[in-house]
C-alpha cells in the first residue's frame, strides 16, 4: 500500500515538475531498503552521497528520472542490487557483473585467501579456478601473484565473455577454457586447484528467495547433475588427482552442511592433510586437501 503509493507519488511529481535528488531519495526510500535508495540514485545521476545532502534541490533529467523509476520497480521486484548497476566488490576489486554470473559472495573471500596462502609459497604456480563465473577468484589470484599462470574453465559461454572482460578491467592474463570441469584441459596439471561450484540441492527452498531466482540456476544448483548439492563435488574431486601434481592442494567452497561429507570424499580419493575452514559467519565454508607428495 505505502509502496504503491510511493511509486504513484514519484510518477506525478515526474510527470509534472523535474523531481529533485532529495524527493527521489525520499520516494524510494519508501519502496526500498534507504540504502539501495541512495546508491541506485548516486548510480543514475552520476553523483555522491555528498551531492544528495548538499544540494537536495538538483533536479534530476528526464531521462534520469525514467532511468531511475525503472531500477527502482526491478529492486522492488527483489532483483539484486549487483545486476541493476552491473558491478560488485570482491577482496577489494570492482568487477563487472550480469544476470548471466553469480554475484560474488563475501564468503568466497576465504577461498581466495586459503589458496593464496598456498600460492605464496609457490614459485610461478600454475593455479586452476574450475567454474570461473565472473572470473573473481581467478583475476584477484592472477592480480596478487603475478608470476602465477592462472587458467579459468567453466561451462558456460557467456560467463566466460564477462569473466574475460573483468581479466582485462585488472589487467590481469588468465587463460579462460569453456567447458566440463577438467574436459578442456586433457592431461594437464596445476600447483593448486580452486572452486566454488554449485553445491545447492536442487529443489532447496533457499533458491526460491533472498535474489536467488534472478542468478544463473546452474551456478548455484547441481540439479542437472544429481540434485543433492555434492553431485559437482563429486566429479571435481574424483578427477582432481590426475590434474594435480603431487604434493599439491585443491581447495573447494561447499555449503553450511557439506564439510564432513566434503572431506569424506577428498579422503576417498587419497588427499592428506584433509581440512576445514569457517567463513566470517563462523560457517564451516571451504574444505580441502593435500595430494600425498609420494603420489604418482
Ligand atoms: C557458484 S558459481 C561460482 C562462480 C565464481 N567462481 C564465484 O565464486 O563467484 C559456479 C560456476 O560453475 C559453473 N559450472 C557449473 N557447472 C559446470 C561444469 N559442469 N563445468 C564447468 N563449470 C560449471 C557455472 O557456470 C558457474 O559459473
Amino acid at each position: 500500500m505505502r509502496r504503491a503509493a510511493g511509486r504513484a507519488a514519484f510518477r506525478a511529481a515526474a510527470m509534472t515538475l523535474p523531481i529533485c535528488l532529495g524527493d527521489a531519495w525520499r520516494q524510494a526510500a519508501g519502496r526500498i531498503e534507504r540504502l539501495d535508495a541512495r546508491l541506485l540514485l548516486e548510480h543514475v545521476c552520476g553523483c555522491k552521497q555528498a551531492d544528495l545532502i548538499a544540494h537536495p534541490e538538483r533536479a534530476l533529467s528526464e531521462a534520469q528520472a525514467d532511468r531511475f523509476e525503472e531500477l527502482l520497480a526491478r529492486r522492488a521486484a527483489g532483483e539484486p542490487f549487483a545486476y541493476l548497476v552491473g558491478s560488485a566488490w570482491f577482496c577489494g576489486l570492482e568487477f563487472a557483473v550480469d544476470p548471466a554470473v553469480l554475484i560474488p559472495r563475501p564468503e568466497t573471500e576465504l577461498l581466495v585467501d586459503l589458496a593464496a596462502r598456498r600460492a605464496a609459497t609457490l614459485d610461478g604456480p600454475r593455479i586452476l579456478d574450475l567454474g570461473t563465473g565472473s572470473g573473481i577468484v581467478a583475476v584477484t589470484l592472477a592480480r596478487r601473484f603475478p608470476q602465477a599462470r592462472v587458467t579459468a574453465v567453466d561451462a558456460s559461454a557467456a560467463a566466460l565473455e564477462v569473466a574475460r572482460a573483468n581479466a582485462a578491467r585488472h589487467g590481469v592474463a588468465v587463460r579462460f577454457l569453456e567447458g566440463d570441469w577438467y574436459a578442456p584441459l586433457a592431461d594437464e596439471r596445476f600447483d593448486l586447484i580452486v572452486s566454488n561450484p554449485p553445491y545447492v540441492a536442487d529443489g532447496d527452498p533457499h533458491l526460491s528467495s533472498n535474489g536467488l531466482p534472478f542468478e544463473p540456476r546452474d551456478a548455484l544448483s547441481d540439479g542437472i547433475t544429481g540434485g543433492d548439492g555434492l553431485a559437482c563435488i563429486r566429479r571435481i574431486v574424483a578427477a582432481a588427482p590426475r590434474h594435480l601434481k603431487p604434493g599439491r592442494c585443491l581447495l573447494m567452497e561447499h555449503g553450511y552442511d557439506q564439510a564432513v561429507e566434503v572431506r569424506k570424499l577428498l579422503a576417498a580419493s587419497g588427499f592428506s592433510e584433509t581440512a576445514s575452514w569457517r567463513d566470517g559467519a563462523g560457517i564451516w565454508r571451504v574444505s580441502g586437501g593435500r595430494r600425498p607428495p609420494g603420489a604418482e
